[in-house]
């Protein structure tokens, strides 16, 4: 077993194979996109950590798997897709195909600009936790022409019968989110590792599928956020990376969190 609330640096198929089966209440995590970075030369092996995550999660338990293509030879590879379908053939549920909304930064193509990514939600049976987040609805208080009930297979959902629009709705499954924020902050340290992505994709996926208490695993944590945002929101976390360089900035990340904390 491994020490939990700590991220352990080393590659992540061996240290998964510590831990005992159905331990993981959910999993947080963007393995490298193809080769599009290196990440100091390490290699990883897909097929070996979807096996090990499918035996380290819980019934119930989900996986959040934040990934994208490369191009290449004027084609996307389409491995994101083949990495779903797999976590599939081992018994996943692929319960919903998620979008991260990005803004890039301005490049030269002869396509349009690539604004998002996938967020694979993928679960062991259905979600044992749904804490959905909400948002304001637009129209909250205007006349909701006789309301419909929609009915699909076992998917049935009823829409607002009310004569006036609620307040609030469950937001939709495309997630706007930039890093950029974070660079006028303490947590610029972030910026040491090369590809992050933004404390809100972490720490929303994270209130949405556990509770507090759970145990969260980032098999590539890179910077360490999915083990902050964990952290912040009283979760057990385990941070897995095999980079030392960024092992030592999570952990500064989420050292810094403690001291803030003890300061308040
Ligand atoms: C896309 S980055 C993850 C970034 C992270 N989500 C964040 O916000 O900082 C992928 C990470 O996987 C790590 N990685 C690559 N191969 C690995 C392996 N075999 N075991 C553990 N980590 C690995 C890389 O070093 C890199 O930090």
């Amino acid at each position: 077993m491994l020490e939990l609330d700590k991220i352990h640096c080393g590659d992540n198929c061996d240290l998964l194979g510590q831990l005992p089966r159905e331990c993981i209440d959910l999993v947080v995590t963007s393995p490298p996109y193809d080769d599009l970075r290196t990440y100091g030369g390490h290699s990883w092996d897909f097929f070996g950590v979807a096996w090990q995550l499918k035996r380290v999660l819980k019934p119930g338990g989900v996986i959040v798997w934040v990934v994208a293509d490369a191009t290449k030879d004027g084609s996307e590879t389409g491995s994101s897709m083949e990495q779903a379908l797999h976590f599939k053939r081992l018994g996943l549920n692929l319960h919903d195909t998620m979008v991260w909304q990005k803004t890039p930064l301005p490049m030269n193509h002869n396509r349009y600009e690539q604004v998002w990514e996938y967020m694979f939600v993928l679960c062991d049976g259905t979600p044992k936790v749904f804490n959905g987040k909400r948002e304001a609805c637009r129209n909250f208080g205007r006349g909701f022409p006789g309301g419909s009930t929609r009915q699909g297979g076992n998917d049935a959902r009823e829409h607002n019968t009310q004569n006036a629009v609620k307040e609030d709705k469950l937001r939709g499954n495309v997630w706007v989110a930039d890093t950029g924020y974070m660079r006028a902050t303490k947590d610029a340290i972030a910026y040491e590792h090369p590809a992050i992505f933004p404390d809100s994709i972490a720490g929303d996926h994270i209130a949405t599928w556990s509770n507090p208490g759970d145990l969260v695993l980032d098999p590539f944590s890179g910077s360490g956020t999915t083990a902050k945002a964990a952290k912040e929101l009283g979760r057990r976390f385990l941070g897995l990376e095999i980079n030392p360089e960024y092992c030592a900035i999570a952990e500064r990340r989420i050292a810094q969190q403690v001291l803030e904390l003890e300061a308040v």
